[in-house]
């Protein structure tokens, strides 16, 4: 997953740099996971600065420290890493704190990926800025917001076409309200609306398109499994093997045979490849 997301981490970290090309020595990384970006923004904050990770996930946490520990994180050349466990929706803003000193409030407020699934957008937005309106090059101006959140869903086939051969064998129960949502965030008048009325300035949205190698850069059959994996169709399953006469593990391998098979037209040299769409959406506190 992470080889699969890293061009839209390292392209809204670029987007994240200040007119003099630094990030601030201080950063926040929301729903930071396994710790890759919040890594990758300590090397790129520097030494004096300091990261916080924060992620709802302790498991995902407990990985993250662990990661941080391994690379050696607290290298000379790097800003200082630390991690927290907390949900951006109800976290006190002023209990966020990083470095040596346990100082509250950051430069920049970063996610690759991680701020589409609040059932209270608002609530969590809210508290961002808050950690971010007592910072940045000046009293009159306060930290940034930088992160990435994919585009609408058909601009993303990377999932949608999985998904529609899943719907092939399985049928896909209806969405609940409220249910989490990575195209959350796919439509630009939704995220500009959301910002605004949570105090962000100067709010920008840039379109990122590419072609990814999926998940990793497996072939066909290598990547339907680790979809299968991430759970695309486990409502559905779990729902047909309930309602009618075949079980969860056949209809599960009749699903996975069913998306490597829609997936393997995309595959070249040994690896599915297809387009991606983000928005690297940036603003000020
Ligand atoms: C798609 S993952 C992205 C993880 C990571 N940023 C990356 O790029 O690898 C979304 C992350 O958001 C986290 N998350 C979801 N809701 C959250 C919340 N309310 N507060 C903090 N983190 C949350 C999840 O636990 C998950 O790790």
């Amino acid at each position: 997953m992470d080889a699969f997301l890293d061009v839209f981490g390292q392209t809204t970290i670029a987007a994240a740099r200040s007119a003099d090309g630094t990030l601030g020595p201080r950063v926040l990384d929301v729903g930071c996971g396994c710790g890759q970006t919040t890594l990758q923004l300590a090397a790129a904050a520097g030494p004096g600065g300091a990261v916080l990770g924060l992620d709802i996930s302790e498991p995902l946490i407990d990985v993250a420290r662990r990661r941080a520990g391994a690379a050696g994180s607290d290298s000379a050349d790097s800003a200082v890493v630390d991690f927290t466990a907390a949900d951006a929706q109800t976290v006190d803003p002023a209990t966020l704190r990083a470095g040596p000193g346990r100082e509250p409030g950051f430069d920049l407020v970063f996610s690759r990926f991680g701020v589409m699934f609040f059932d209270d957008p608002v609530a969590a937005f809210t508290r961002l800025r808050e950690v971010a309106a007592s910072r940045g090059d000046s009293a009159a101006r306060g930290g940034r917001l930088a992160f990435a959140c994919w585009q609408e869903t058909a601009r993303n086939p990377w999932l949608t076409v999985p998904n529609r051969a899943a719907m092939e064998v399985v049928e896909f129960p209806p969405r609940t309200d409220g249910a989490a949502d990575p195209f959350a965030f796919g439509d630009p008048a939704f995220v500009r609306d959301l910002l605004s009325t949570t105090g962000w300035r100067d709010v920008a949205l840039a379109p990122f398109e590419t072609e990814v190698a999926v998940l990793g850069g497996g072939t066909a059959e290598a990547t339907a499994p680790i979809l299968m994996q991430l759970g695309v169709a486990d409502d559905a399953i779990a729902a047909g093997a309930a309602a009618g006469t075949e079980s969860a593990a056949a209809l599960a391998e009749r699903v996975e045979a069913a998306v490597a098979a829609a997936l393997r037209p995309y595959e070249v040299d040994g690896a599915v490849r297809m387009p991606a769409a983000a928005w690297i959406v940036t603003a000020q506190a």
